[in-house]
């Protein structure tokens, strides 16, 4: 091999395809192959799927029960390629699908929003209750908001997948979050979070402050529906 060969074979894999023969990709692209390849979005998107079916049944209840509506809206995404070896960066681990696999617990995600700061611990101990499935991680960022001032309760859960002869576990992010977490999540994401602008010192304060702000109103309505409830 010419030097400019072994040079490059730092960064590039050497992979044999069955009807191409040996190709050299990136360690970026092959990941993004492996990643991006039909079978593996589709147990993801199956996975959300789901989760999803569950949450909109949990929600006919829940309203039912409460006669009103519980959870506003619900969204969910899978990870973008970038994003995946964005995170792997970050985490200090190896940019491949078997790490990206292993140590990524938000590959799928899904967000559901609530109207009041109450209900979204109904869904969460709603979920928990679930005989089909696992809550592998409980993060409460209410009861210990982060330092930016987001709050939000984050489960990850394992959900059963069955397919003709296997049932396979993937993991769901669920961020469970009320309708005024959601609108300061929402603005901290277009303004500071993506863009690392809460670093800057005043900015850090101020969207920190707003948290706190939106977060008492939150509350507020809160205390006003139970007391409309006894009346
Ligand atoms: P894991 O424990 O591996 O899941 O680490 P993580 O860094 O993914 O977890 P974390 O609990 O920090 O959740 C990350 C997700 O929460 C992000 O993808 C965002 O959707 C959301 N998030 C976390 N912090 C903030 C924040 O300060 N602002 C906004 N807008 N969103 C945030
Ligand atoms: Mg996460």
């Amino acid at each position: 091999m010419s030097k400019k060969g072994s040079k490059n074979k730092k960064n590039r894999i050497e992979i044999k395809r069955e009807t191409t023969g040996v190709t050299s990709l990136s360690i970026e692209e092959q990941l993004k192959e492996q990643i991006e390849a039909p079978m593996v979005r589709l147990r993801y998107a199956c996975a959300i799927d789901v989760m999803q079916a569950k949450l909109r049944m949990m929600n006919v209840d829940l309203t039912e029960q409460k006669s009103r509506q519980v959870i506003r809206n619900m969204s969910s995404r899978i990870k973008t390629t970038d994003s995946i070896i964005k995170k792997l960066i970050k985490k200090e681990r190896k940019i491949t699908f078997t790490e990206a696999v292993e140590a990524l617990n938000d590959i799928a995600g899904i967000r559901v929003v609530c109207y009041f700061c109450d209900d979204i611990y109904e869904v969460a101990e709603n979920i928990k209750k679930q005989k089909d499935l696992r809550v592998l991680k409980e993060k409460d960022y209410v009861k210990n908001p982060k330092k930016s001032g987001y709050q939000s309760i984050h489960l990850i859960v394992g959900v059963p997948v069955t397919y003709l002869e296997k049932t396979e576990e993937i993991r769901v992010e669920i961020q469970i979050r009320s309708f005024a977490m959601d609108y300061w999540a929402e603005l901290d994401t277009q303004m500071c979070y993506k863009k690392d602008a809460g670093q800057i010192e005043n900015v850090e304060r101020e969207i920190k402050a707003y948290s706190d702000v939106i977060a008492g109103i939150d509350y507020q309505m809160l205390e006003l529906r139970r007391r409309i409830e006894k009346m």
